[in-house]
Parts: structure tokens; C-alpha cells; sequence
């Protein structure tokens, strides 16, 4: 059992803290939303996220886990202090790392023994250095303190499963003591551990996420190529991950990444290497195609609509991925505001994320299931593949439409099938 402090409840936050906990340390989690917090120690979730409720339930019962609002407490009473606040992105890409900085100083101020300080938010390269800086400077009793970089994997939606079972972890460390710590920590995981210098270890997070959104924008590049030779990207996406040198995984052609990560990750990526005096090329031609993404689904609207103006548009997902409520960077809200703008009359349906998207659409009909947004609409866009929309009863949705158009922007239906029933079926890279 260690004793475990996690600075930051956000999304990587509480999966941190409710995962160390499940494999037995104590945790102390902190945030400075006293909200939030006073939720929190109610058992309320700020977060949709499979699992994670019945988690935080279970080891706050046991008392491994429990909410506080002082990073000075938490740090007095820890060992190893995660740092989980936000690092949201700046008008030039770069991240805006002023949470972090204030939490390592609050942390710095709080220390009498040695401490692990670990960065876990998603940093540029070279913020451990400057987190160790931090921290010697307003160290005033000098106490000894390792910095650690353990970038974090876990995606929404399947964060728990992420977590309690990764591909490998990651620890940046500089000192032994501190990697023998780490490794205890982890070791009940039995999963591979890489251990290398802390600049590599955030070279690894930002290689990981830009690669993955390199396969998104590759796989949507060919789709605009199959579209034009009448090829179909499933196919060709199918073929290409049966060679296991390039895997099937984030080869799904649709409407383009969003999210609080990639979108975010790749501009601080191009940043972090022009700052260096590297132009990263290849990862701008990546998000300049993930941004004309939106403009293809848009083009594919106005062809089965012609005019946007004054039609009704049933739009089925908001969240900008399935089993999330989160809509940050959500290309179904963008494209949901680009309908706005254009004049058309949206009816939406998500089965999570309605509560946060109304706060953001003005003027649109939210809906108590798929169908009644689909009814009397022009064309039914397809925006989040839940997997309620594949199953959804397609007969009943083209006798509701009052024109049978679908625009799937996940590819969740085969247009041979779609054509058969009768629709116009628009989607991405089939022919
Ligand atoms: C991502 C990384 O996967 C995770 O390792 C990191 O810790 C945080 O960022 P997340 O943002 O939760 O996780 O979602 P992910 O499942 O990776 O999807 C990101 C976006 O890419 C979504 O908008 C999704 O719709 C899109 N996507 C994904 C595709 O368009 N095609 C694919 O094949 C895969």
C-alpha cells in the first residue's frame, strides 16, 4: 500500500486516483472546484464514464479513496503526488501549463520529506524540467524530491479498462529511488514498464497521440481518394490492418478526430517542434486534413439537401465519440453549428451528451430518442457511432424521414444495403 496523492480531478485525475485505489493504496484526491468536490464526497460524478462511479463507490466505502480541496494536506499525507490538472491550448497551439505550475509550487511549499512528484496531465516535452525548476525554488526547506513523467494512455469511453490493464507504462525518471517507487506502484498491473529519462517519456505521449492521429487522417485521405475511383475505404481499411506492421486500430474513415486530446496534442506537437527549429510537416498536413474533414461531411450535406437553408436536419451524436458525454472538440457540435449558421433547423439526439451540448446549441429541438429526431426531417446525419444507432429500426426511420436521405459521417450502415432499402445514403471513402 502507498500513499498516493492525485492534484486534479478532472478526467485523468479520477481515473488515476479511482484505479490506484481499486489496487489498494490510499488516495487523496484534490481539486481546487470545491464544487466538485463537495460532489464528489456525495459519490456525484462530474463525468460520464463506464464504471467509474461504481469505482469511486467502492474504494471511497473501503476508505482507500477520499476528496479534500488542500494540496497541502494531500502532499503532508502522500508519498508519490500525481499532478492531473489541465493544460488547455493557447491561440498559438503551445500549452498554457499555468495550473501546473501553480500546483508544483503549492506542492513545493507543502513538502517535509522526500517526495515523488509525478507529471501525468499531457505536457510538452521538457515540462518535468521545468517542474523540477519550480520546485527547487520554492523549496525552502529543501526537502529531496524526485519529478517523474508517467504519460497517461487512457482513452474515454473504456478508461477503466485503459487503466487497470495497459499496453505498457511509461516512467521518465532520473533517479533509482524514485523508478523503484513507481515500479511498486504499477507492479500489481503486471504489465511491461518502460523506464527511461523523463524527456523521453513525454516524447513517447506525444509520438503515441500523434501517430494515431496520423492513421485518422491518412485513412480519411484515401477515403477522399476511394470516393473519386469508386473504391470502398472499408475494404481498403480492412485489407491494411490484416498486415500486422500496420494494425487495424484508428483506421475508421468518418468525420475526423476531435476530442480534449488529439486536436490539442497535435497543435502542441507542431508548436513544441517549430519552437525547436523542426517544421513537423507530415503532423500539419495530419490536422489540416482532419479540419477539411468537416468541410467534405459539410459538401456531402449540400449535395443531398442542395439548400441547407430552412430544411430539417435530424442529427443522431454529439459527443465527439461513443460512451462519453464529453463534447470537447466534438466534430458533431462543430458541424452542428455549421447547419446553424447555414440556416437549417436541427432536431438531435445523443444518448449522453444533451445535457452539455444544450448549453451550446441555441435554437435546436432536443430529442427523447433517434426516432423522433428523425421524424419529418430532410436528411438524417449521422454523427457519433453509439452503438444505439446500429441497431436502429431502419424501416421505421424511412417511413419517419420525409425524405429517405441519410448522411452517415461514421460509416455505421454499407450503402449496397442502404440503397436496397430505398435510402440515399451519403457516407465516407465507399465508392
Ligand atoms: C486519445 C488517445 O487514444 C488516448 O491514448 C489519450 O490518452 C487521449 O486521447 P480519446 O480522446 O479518449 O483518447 O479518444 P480516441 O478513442 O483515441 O478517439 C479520438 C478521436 O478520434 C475521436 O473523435 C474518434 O471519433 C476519432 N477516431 C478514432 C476516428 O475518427 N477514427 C478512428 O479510427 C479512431
Amino acid at each position: 500500500m502507498q500513499k498516493v496523492a492525485v492534484i486534479g480531478s478532472g478526467y485523468v485525475g479520477l481515473v488515476t486516483a479511482a484505479c490506484l485505489a481499486e489496487l489498494g493504496n490510499r488516495v487523496i484526491c484534490v481539486d481546487n472546484d470545491k464544487k466538485k468536490i463537495v460532489s464528489l464526497k456525495k459519490g456525484i460524478m462530474p463525468i460520464y464514464e463506464p464504471g467509474l462511479e461504481e469505482m469511486v463507490l467502492r474504494n471511497k466505502k473501503a476508505k482507500r479513496l477520499n476528496f479534500i480541496f488542500s494540496i497541502k494536506e494531500a502532499t503532508e499525507k502522500s508519498q508519490i503526488i500525481f499532478i492531473c490538472v489541465g493544460t488547455p491550448s493557447r491561440s498559438d497551439g503551445s500549452a498554457d501549463l499555468s495550473a501546473v505550475e501553480k500546483v508544483a509550487r503549492a506542492i513545493a511549499g507543502a513538502m517535509k520529506e522526500y517526495k515523488v512528484i509525478v507529471e501525468k496531465s499531457t505536457v510538452p516535452a521538457e515540462t518535468g524540467e521545468k517542474i523540477k525548476r519550480t520546485i527547487e525554488m520554492s523549496n525552502s526547506r529543501k526537502v529531496a524530491f524526485d519529478v517523474v513523467s508517467n504519460p497517461e494512455f487512457i482513452r474515454e469511453g473504456q478508461a477503466l479498462t485503459d487503466a487497470m490493464h495497459p499496453d505498457r507504462i511509461i516512467i521518465g525518471v532520473a533517479s533509482k529511488t524514485a523508478e523503484e517507487i513507481m515500479r511498486k506502484l504499477y507492479g500489481p498491473l503486471k504489465t511491461p514498464i518502460i523506464a527511461c529519462n523523463i524527456e523521453t517519456a513525454e516524447i513517447i505521449k506525444h509520438a503515441c497521440n500523434s501517430f494515431l492521429a496520423t492513421k485518422i487522417s491518412f485513412i480519411n485521405a484515401i477515403a477522399s481518394i476511394c470516393e473519386r475511383v469508386g473504391a470502398d475505404v472499408e475494404k481498403v481499411a480492412e485489407a491494411m490492418g490484416l498486415d500486422k506492421r500496420i494494425g487495424r486500430s484508428f483506421l475508421n474513415a468518418g468525420a475526423g478526430y476531435g476530442g480534449s486530446c488529439f486536436p490539442k496534442d497535435v497543435d502542441a506537437f507542431i508548436h513544441l517542434a517549430h519552437v525547436k527549429g523542426y517544421e513537423f510537416e507530415l503532423l500539419k498536413a495530419v490536422r489540416r486534413i482532419n479540419d477539411e474533414q468537416k468541410k467534405v461531411l459539410f459538401k456531402k450535406i449540400e449535395e443531398a439537401l442542395w439548400i441547407i437553408k430552412d430544411k430539417t436536419i435530424g442529427i443522431l451524436g454529439l459527443s465527439f465519440k461513443p460512451d462519453t458525454d464529453d463534447i470537447r472538440n466534438s466534430v458533431a457540435m462543430d458541424i452542428a453549428k455549421m447547419l446553424i449558421s447555414a440556416g437549417a433547423r436541427l432536431k438531435a439526439y445523443d444518448p449522453k451528451a444533451m445535457p452539455k451540448a444544450s448549453a451550446e446549441l441555441k435554437g435546436v429541438k432536443f430529442c427523447n430518442d433517434p426516432y423522433e429526431a428523425a421524424r419529418k426531417a430532410n436528411c438524417l446525419l449521422i454523427m457519433t457511432e453509439w452503438d444505439e444507432f446500429k441497431r436502429l429500426d431502419l424501416e421505421k426511420i424511412k417511413k419517419l424521414l420525409s425524405h429517405p436521405v441519410i448522411v452517415d459521417g461514421r460509416n455505421i450502415f454499407g450503402p449496397a444495403k442502404m440503397k436496397n432499402m430505398g435510402f440515399i445514403y451519403k457516407c465516407i471513402g465507399r465508392g
